[in-house]
C-alpha cells in the first residue's frame, strides 16, 4: 500500500506540522547491517544464555567466556556499515527542528550514520571501565581475558548494561523527558519487551505523540500505534523521511490538503 494512505491524513499532518521528532530504535534497525538481533528465531539469546552473557554473575563466574562474547561482537561491529535505515535517521535530524534518537542499541552504528542526537540507554560496546571501582579502562585490551584495573586491581568490562542493572540515570531521565515532549514518536525494530526502555513509547503516547512503529512484527505497541508499518526499516525508514521531506516543502504541502497550524 502507498505509505501516505498506510500512514492516513491525520498522521501526515503531524508529520508535516510537528517540531518535535523522537525516535526508540532497537536491534532490527541494524539486522540489514549484519548484527544479530536478540529475540528473533536466530538471534542472539536463542543461541546464548542471556544470564551467563549478559550479567554480573555471569560475569563473574566466567570473564573470559564474557569477555570472548563481547570482543566477538565488537568484531562484528568493526566489519559492519550502518544501513539505509540508520541515514534516513540522520537525514532526519536534518528536516525537522528537534529529533531525538533513544536507542537500545550498543552498537553506534547510529552515530557513525550522522545522527548527532542519541541516547545510548544501553551503554555502548566501544568502552570499557571496572566492575569495581567505575573507573573508565582505555588502554590496550586483547580477545582473551579482560584487563585489571590499574588504579584497583578490578576486572575490567565492557560499559554495557547488564540484566538486573540500573540504565544509566541521566540517560534514562533525559529519554522520558523527550518521550514526553514527543509530537511524533518513531518505534523502530524493537520488540518492546525489555524495560524501562519499553515504557518510553507508552509514555510518549499518554502525551499525546503519534506513534509510528515500523517492524515487520507485531510487539506491544501496535496496540497504541496510529501506524504501523509492517515493514524492514532499511526499506521504511528511507521511504518515511522521504515522505516528512515532501510534506514540510511547499510543493509538498500543495499535494495535499494539509495546513500548517
Ligand atoms: P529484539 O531482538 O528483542 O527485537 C528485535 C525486533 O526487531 C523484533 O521485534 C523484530 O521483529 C524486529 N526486526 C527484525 N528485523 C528487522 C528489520 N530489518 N527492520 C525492522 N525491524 C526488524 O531486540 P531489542 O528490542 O533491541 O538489552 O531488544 C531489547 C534489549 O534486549 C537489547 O537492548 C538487549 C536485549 O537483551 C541488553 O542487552 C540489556
Amino acid at each position: 500500500m502507498e505509505l501516505r494512505k498506510l500512514l492516513g491524513d491525520r498522521v501526515v499532518e503531524r508529520l508535516a506540522s510537528s517540531q518535535r521528532f523522537a525516535a526508540l530504535t532497537g536491534a532490527g534497525v541494524s539486522a540489514e547491517s549484519g548484527v544479530a538481533t536478540f529475540r528473533d528465531p536466530n538471534g542472539l539469546w536463542a543461541q546464548f544464555r542471556p544470564e551467563e552473557l549478559a550479567s554480573m554473575e555471569g560475569f563473574l563466574s566466567n570473564p573470559e567466556r564474557v569477555w570472548q562474547w563481547y570482543q566477538y561482537r565488537r568484531h562484528v561491529i568493526e566489519r559492519v556499515r550502518p544501513n539505509p535505515a540508520h541515514r534516513a535517521l540522520a537525514e532526519l535530524e536534518t528536516l525537522v527542528p528537534e529529533m531525538t534518537l533513544i536507542t537500545q542499541n550498543v552498537d553506534r552504528l547510529h552515530q557513525r550514520a550522522g545522527s548527532t542526537r542519541v541516547l545510548e540507554l544501553h551503554g555502548n560496546l566501544e568502552e570499557n571501565h571496572c566492575a569495581d571501582c567505575g573507573l573508565p579502562y582505555c588502554d590496550r585490551i586483547s580477545d582473551e581475558s579482560p584487563p585489571r584495573c590499574p588504579a584497583c586491581g578490578g576486572l575490567v568490562r565492557p560499559s554495557v548494561v547488564w540484566f538486573g542493572e540500573m540504565l544509566p540515570a541521566d540517560v534514562l531521565q533525559e529519554a522520558e523527558r523527550t518521550a514526553r515532549r514527543a509530537e511524533v514518536f518513531l518505534v523502530v525494530g524493537t520488540s518492546a519487551e525489555v524495560y524501562p526502555a519499553a515504557a518510553l513509547p507508552f509514555l510518549a503516547w499518554q502525551h499525546g505523540a503519534t506513534i509510528i512503529e515500523v517492524n515487520p512484527t507485531p510487539t506491544p505497541v501496535s496496540a497504541i500505534a496510529h501506524a504501523s508499518i509492517r515493514e524492514k526499516a532499511g526499506s521504511a525508514l528511507p521511504a518515511l523521511v522521504e515522505l516528512i521531506a515532501a510534506v514540510r516543502t511547499t510543493d509538498g504541502m500543495g499535494q495535499t490538503t494539509l495546513r500548517r497550524r
